[in-house]
């Protein structure tokens, strides 16, 4: 039985030495931009992203230098989105990742620049993705379907946009799945489905780890709404309790606790059936989703 606490320590030890060498030197100037950049990507984070994108590699024999730079660009695009989601004009935070948000270390211009430097990075990286196979092309599509997750149709943007304008207003059940699917399931989608294409996925597997993706990812966001509720600052390493004074469309909000709680575990189930195909190969993924419905953190 795979022990998902030691795997998730080993995974992102192997992220984190892998995005110091790939973000730009502290040193480098200017200064302030790169180390405005880091210190929000080397706060803490369970980078959950990258290693779900490793996990899919493993599973399918892919190679580790093309999963790898996806890895990496997945958590600077991960890390860039919550640098803005905090700052005074979205969710206005001061915590994140157990220190000072990057708006309050560094004010709120340097805390942009940092963010889009953070999602340039991580498209510099992902085109210096090793492409003698499978080829250019998979590259190519690859970014394609990041940008298609991240961006206004249905991506991050538009996700967090609704997340801004349904705040502390009346919002329907349609309303919120869409914004937990784009502002959270979709880069988590993308990580899963982007490593396998990277790792040559048949179109079969493929859908396959896209509907797992789906499902965990929304599950994801049920459960960070459920830890907003009922968890302490010094677990999280951001301030809970901000979604209902902020009155935000969340599934605690709709359903209460335990029909959220119910909700996130069927998601996760539904995920895990999906990727039966996979046998003991997806032992990791299976250990993944498990662990996103039963954090604490
Ligand atoms: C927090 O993401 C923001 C959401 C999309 C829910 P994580 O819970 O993955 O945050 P880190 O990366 O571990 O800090
Ligand atoms: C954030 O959702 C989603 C993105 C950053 C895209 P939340 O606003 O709920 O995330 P936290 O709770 O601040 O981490
Ligand atoms: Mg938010
Ligand atoms: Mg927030
Ligand atoms: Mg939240």
């Amino acid at each position: 039985m795979l022990n998902i606490t030691e795997y998730l320590r080993e995974k992102k030890t192997l992220v984190d030495r892998h995005l110091d060498r790939l973000v730009p030197a502290a040193e480098e100037y200017p200064p302030v931009l790169q180390q405005a950049m880091r210190y929000s990507l080397f706060a803490g984070g369970k980078r959950i992203r990258p290693i779900l994108a490793l996990a899919t590699g493993e599973a399918l024999e892919g190679e580790f230098d093309r999963v790898i730079r996806l890895a990496c660009a997945l958590e600077c695009i991960h890390t860039y989105s919550l640098i803005h989601d905090d700052l005074p004009a979205m969710d206005d935070d001061d915590f994140r990742r157990g220190n000072p948000t990057c708006h309050k270390k560094f004010g709120e211009g340097i805390a942009i620049l940092a963010g889009n430097g953070l999602m340039t990075v991580a498209f510099q990286v992902l085109t210096e993705i090793p492409s003698a196979s499978p080829g250019a092309e998979t590259v190519l599509a690859v970014i394609n379907r990041l940008c298609r997750a991240i961006g206004p149709q249905g991506g991050v943007i538009a996700g967090q946009v609704v997340d801004l304008t349904t705040a502390g207003k009346p919002f329907t059940e349609e309303e919120l799945l869409y914004i937990h699917s784009s502002k959270t399931g979709a880069l988590i989608e993308a990580s899963v489905s982007c490593a396998a294409m990277l790792s040559e996925a048949t179109p079969d597997e493929l859908e396959r780890l896209k509907t797992f993706g789906l499902k965990i990812g929304l599950a994801f966001q049920v459960v960070d709404d459920i830890l907003d509720v009922v968890e302490t600052s010094e677990r999280l390493g951001k301030t809970p309790g901000k979604d209902t004074a902020e009155k935000k469309a969340t599934y605690t909000a709709l359903y209460g606790l335990e029909r959220s709680r119910e909700i996130a575990e069927q998601l996760v189930e539904e995920g895990i059936q999906s990727i039966s195909f996979l046998g003991s190969a997806g032992e990791a993924l299976k250990e993944l989703a498990r662990f996103i419905s039963v954090r604490r953190f």
